[in-house]
């Protein structure tokens, strides 16, 4: 079939691409095959194969626990309300794992009719390797440009990663180990096929090369390399984050809070983020992407009593009501909502909020801090500031007069300018704000006393407001349609301090 020569042609092509620009890497990493290699070499022995046997047993036992996770998170099938085909759910209480493999494959080859608009195999033919985007205890994540010029992003195995490197410690067996961190990258494939929102990154397809499950026994061959292809972001930096200005931080906090509102009543229930820290998100275009999802759980705790519903923090512990059903009410939501407070806020939100915002943010980081606020009342919270921040009814304080000091030319930029810097500034040159309007622009610049013009420029932030460009002075006026140039009257005619 000229599909699947395709297919094994773009798997082979894949490894190859990644395997080069990764020869440091892989150096060592064929020194720790090799040194199992031999350890299985030398395992002729009576004793040895005992021992073997009972390892690869082990890994089997792990590989299944594995499939029993996911499982649960498969995607509905028409007219299925509970997710699960008849097969599946006679196939997750079976105990030979055979049965199992019928259900593994469906999910490790993509052969399920919904899957049939992603991207395959054949779509990284061609492709050219640009980059190393990241790597965790998990996965490595490459940036590369398919045959066409798409930029997308590559989730593989990570061979040098924690998880690898645990499993080779424990069942020395190098093709059961990458079947068995595969099993994540599955988690997380069903897993974005099921939670699919604007703050969680896009699965554009993905790529299981080999014969998949005819190993049928499990832990051997090709069968567990899967690759997900993804859309490319940029890793989330918390420093260069927090020297941003407020209106970026602000966003990044509200993609966290509208992303963590859709997870507490998700097609899967209410799920929390076991592994939730910055690195587990990218940004693309500005806008908040979850990319780690292999530790998502909707999972319930059950209890007893509200003894039983703890949630524990290195400096906070928080105990949560046990329902009448006996589980723990919002406790996922809670976990998250901490995480998004310890994690992001205390360090995005209240530096160099806008004066006039500043008593909600106080309340946002007093309620979320103690847990007392759900996700609907914190996200109600975070879109009021928004819309106040977009209105601008935050400066409804200001003195309209302040912009009648200014000169203002519409069609005009300036040239020759003596700029200065200011923080957090748009632009590394000069001094380039966001501003609502014109009073606004007028209140900052009368504040620095460099400050002697301001232009509005046409361009916009994320919220619609625009980008100001405050200066010393400029030489010359220069037409310019799509902004106004606003001079200093009490100043224009001064010669600068000196
Ligand atoms: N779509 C993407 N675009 C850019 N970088 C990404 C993308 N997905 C992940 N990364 C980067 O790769 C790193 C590892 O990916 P992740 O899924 O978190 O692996 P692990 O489960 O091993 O932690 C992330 O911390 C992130 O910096
Ligand atoms: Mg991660």
């Amino acid at each position: 079939m000229p599909g699947m020569g395709n297919s094994l042609r773009a798997a082979a092509l894949l490894a190859f691409v990644v395997l080069s620009i990764l020869v440091s890497l892989l150096i060592s990493s064929v020194q720790q095959f090799g040194a199992t290699g031999s350890h299985f070499s030398k395992a002729t022995l009576p004793g040895d194969e005992e021992k073997l046997a009972s390892l690869r047993g082990a890994l089997i036992y792990q590989l299944n626990e594995r499939r029993k996770e996911i499982i649960p998170l498969l995607l509905p099938e028409d007219g299925d309300e509970n997710g699960l085909s008849e097969e599946a759910r006679h196939s997750s209480q079976a105990q030979d794992p055979i049965l199992d493999y019928n259900l593994w494959n469906e999910i490790t080859l993509g052969s399920r009719k919904a899957h049939l608009d992603e991207m395959g195999c054949d779509s990284l033919v061609g492709m050219q390797a640009v980059e190393i985007l990241g790597s965790g205890y998990t996965k490595l994540v490459v940036k590369v440009n398919l045959a066409g010029g798409q930029p997308v992003a590559l989730k593989l195995v990570n061979e040098q990663g924690i998880d690898m490197g645990k499993c080779l410690e424990d069942f020395k067996d190098p093709q059961g180990c990458r079947e068995l961190v595969s099993s994540k990258l599955q988690k997380e494939i069903v897993l974005l096929q099921r939670l699919k929102h604007p703050n969680v990154i896009k699965l554009k397809g993905h790529c299981a090369g080999g014969q998949g499950g005819r190993e049928g026994g499990g832990g051997g061959g090709e069968g567990g390399r899967v690759t997900v292809i993804l859309e490319q972001g940029n890793p989330l930096q918390m420093i260069q984050l927090l020297q941003s200005p407020w209106e970026d931080r602000f966003r990044v906090c509200l993609d966290l809070v509208r992303l963590l509102h859709f997870l507490s009543q998700s097609p899967l229930g209410s799920v929390a983020l076991l592994d939730f820290q910055p690195r587990q998100f990218v940004t693309v275009s500005g806008e908040l992407k979850l990319t780690d999802l292999d530790d998502a759980s909707a999972e319930e705790t059950a209890c007893q009593s509200d003894t039983d519903c703890t949630l524990e923090f290195p400096h906070r512990n928080f105990t949560l009501p046990c329902s009448a059903r006996g589980v723990c009410e919002g406790l996922n939501e809670k976990r998250n909502i901490y995480n998004a407070y310890r994690y992001f806020f205390t360090y995005l939100l209240p530096h160099q909020a806008p004066p006039g915002l500043t008593h909600l943010v106080d309340h946002i980081m007093n309620s979320t801090g103690e847990l007392k606020a759900d996700i609907n009342q914190t996200l109600e919270a975070f879109e009021r500031i928004l819309l106040l921040y977009q209105s601008g009814l935050h400066l409804d304080n200001l003195p309209p007069s302040v912009v009648k000091d200014y000169t203002v030319m519409r069609g005009m930029g300036t040239s020759g300018n003596v700029e200065y810097r200011c923080w957090p500034s748009y632009s590394q040159q000069g001094c380039v704000l966001s501003v609502h309007c014109a009073k606004e622009a007028a209140y900052i610049c009368n504040s620095h006393s460099q400050c002697n013009s301001f232009t509005l420029t046409g361009q916009k932030t994320w919220t619609g407001r625009l980008l100001a460009s405050f200066r010393s002075s400029f030489s010359h006026l220069v037409p310019d349609g799509t902004s106004e140039v606003y001079v200093k009257k009490t100043k224009a005619l001064e010669t600068p301090p000196v």
